[in-house]
C-alpha cells in the first residue's frame, strides 16, 4: 500500500498535475451539499470543470446504504468503469462513503481524496479506512482501502464554523502526543483561534506524518495502530452518553476531554509526568470547556467503554503514555481505576 500525500494550498494545480500524469477515462467528484456550494465552484481545476458531480446529504445520518446506493448509480450514470478515477471532496463523510463507493465500484477503482475539514484532514483522508453506519452502528460495514493521492490544505478552513476547527484540532493534540514532547508544546502553544493557513499547513503536515507512519507499519489495525484510538475510550463514552441524552458533542471535543482523563490514567498506572497533564487539561479547559459528568453518571460511562467496538472480550481497553511519544496500546484498565481517573478528569476541570 502507498498513498501519495501531497501538502499545499495549490489544490487545482495539484489535482490537475495528478491527474495529467494518469490516463483516466472519467472523472466524477462527490461532494455533500455544502462543499458543492461553497468548496467545489473555488477549486478551479481544469479537469475538476469537466467531472460527473454527485452530491450527498451533509453529516453523519447521511453515511448510510441508501446514500452509497445513489453513489453508485451517479458512476453507472456516468459511465465509470475500471479505468476512472473519483475525486471525494468533502469531510470524513464524503470521503469515508466516497471511498468505499469507489473501493467497492466494478471490484474497485481509484480515488483521490482533498478533505476539506481540519478533522477530516488529519484522520478520516488518511490511513485507508472507508465505509458507511449501518443499523445503527458507526462505521459497521466496510474496508481498508486507500486513496491513491490525498492532497491536504488549509484553504478550505475558512468555511468551516470554529467548533470544526476545534474538533479537529484535538486530534491533532492526540497526533502530538504519540510523536514527541516537541510537537506537544508547539501544538499548545498556537492560537489556533487565529489560524493562520499557512502556519496551520504546517502544523497538520507534521501531524499527519505520524499517523501516516503509524498506519505504514500496521495498516489493518492489529497492533500499533490502536495507539491511534488515544484519547477514544474514554471520548467515545462522553460521545454516546451525550448522544443519548439527546445534546449531542463535536467528536474531538468528546477527544480532548477523552485525552484528559486517560493521561490521568497515564500518570496513575505508568507516571506520565504531572507537569504535562496539567498543561493539557489547562489547554483543554479554555479551548474546550468541560464535559460536565457527577458521579452518577460513572456506571453509565463505564457499561458504555465495557461495550466499546474496540474492546476485544468486554473489557476497558485504553492506549496509555508513559511520556509524550513513549506509546502503551492495549492497557486493560480496572472499574476502580477508571473512577479515580474520572474523580481527577472532574478536578482538573473544575465541575
Ligand atoms: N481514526 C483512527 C484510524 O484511522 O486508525
Amino acid at each position: 500500500m502507498s498513498q501519495n500525500l501531497v501538502f499545499t494550498n495549490e489544490v487545482a494545480t495539484a489535482l490537475d498535475t495528478i491527474l495529467d500524469t494518469k490516463a483516466y477515462n472519467r472523472l466524477a467528484v462527490i461532494v455533500d451539499e455544502n462543499t458543492g456550494r461553497l468548496v467545489l465552484p473555488e477549486v478551479k481545476s481544469i479537469h475538476l470543470s469537466n467531472a460527473h458531480v454527485i452530491t450527498i446529504g451533509a453529516g453523519d445520518a447521511c453515511k448510510t446504504l441508501d446514500t452509497l446506493t445513489c453513489v453508485w448509480e451517479g458512476l453507472e450514470q456516468c459511465g465509470a468503469t475500471r479505468k476512472s478515477v473519483v475525486v471525494n471532496l468533502g469531510g470524513g463523510v464524503v470521503t469515508d462513503l466516497g471511498g468505499f463507493a469507489a473501493a467497492t465500484f466494478k471490484r474497485g477503482i481509484d480515488f483521490i481524496n482533498i478533505p476539506t475539514t481540519l478533522l477530516s484532514a488529519v484522520d478520516a483522508a488518511v490511513g485507508g479506512k472507508t465505509g458507511i453506519n449501518f443499523k445503527g452502528l458507526k462505521n459497521e460495514i466496510g474496508c481498508f482501502k486507500e486513496a491513491s493521492d490525498v492532497i491536504i490544505s488549509t484553504c478550505f478552513l475558512k468555511t468551516l464554523s470554529v467548533e470544526e476547527l476545534k474538533s479537529g484540532y484535538a486530534e491533532m493534540l492526540k497526533h502530538g502526543m504519540l510523536s514527541n514532547h516537541d510537537e506537544f508544546k508547539k501544538l499548545l502553544n498556537y492560537d489556533f483561534k487565529n489560524a493562520d493557513a499557512e502556519q496551520l499547513l504546517e502544523l497538520l503536515k507534521t501531524s499527519v506524518l505520524v499517523k501516516e507512519g503509524i498506519v505504514r507499519e500496521d495498516p489493518h489495525e492489529n497492533g500499533i495502530r490502536r495507539a491511534l484510538n488515544l484519547g477514544h475510550t474514554v471520548g467515545h463514552a462522553f460521545e454516546s452518553k451525550a448522544l443519548h441524552g439527546g445534546k449531542p458533542i463535536a467528536h474531538g471535543y468528546a477527544v480532548a476531554w477523552g485525552l484528559v482523563a486517560e493521561m490521568v490514567l497515564s500518570h496513575n498506572i505508568l507516571k506520565f509526568p504531572s507537569e504535562d497533564l496539567h498543561h493539557l487539561a489547562n489547554f483543554v479547559y479554555e479551548n474546550y470547556g468541560a464535559y460536565h459528568i457527577t458521579c452518577d453518571d460513572y456506571d453509565e460511562l463505564l457499561q458504555l467503554m465495557h461495550h466499546d467496538k474496540k474492546s476485544q472480550s468486554g473489557e476497558i481497553n485504553c492506549t496509555l503514555l508513559a511520556a509524550c511519544g513513549d506509546v502503551r496500546p492495549g492497557h486493560v484498565i480496572s472499574d476502580d481505576d477508571m473512577r479515580i481517573a474520572l474523580d481527577i478528569y472532574r478536578d482538573l476541570m473544575h465541575i
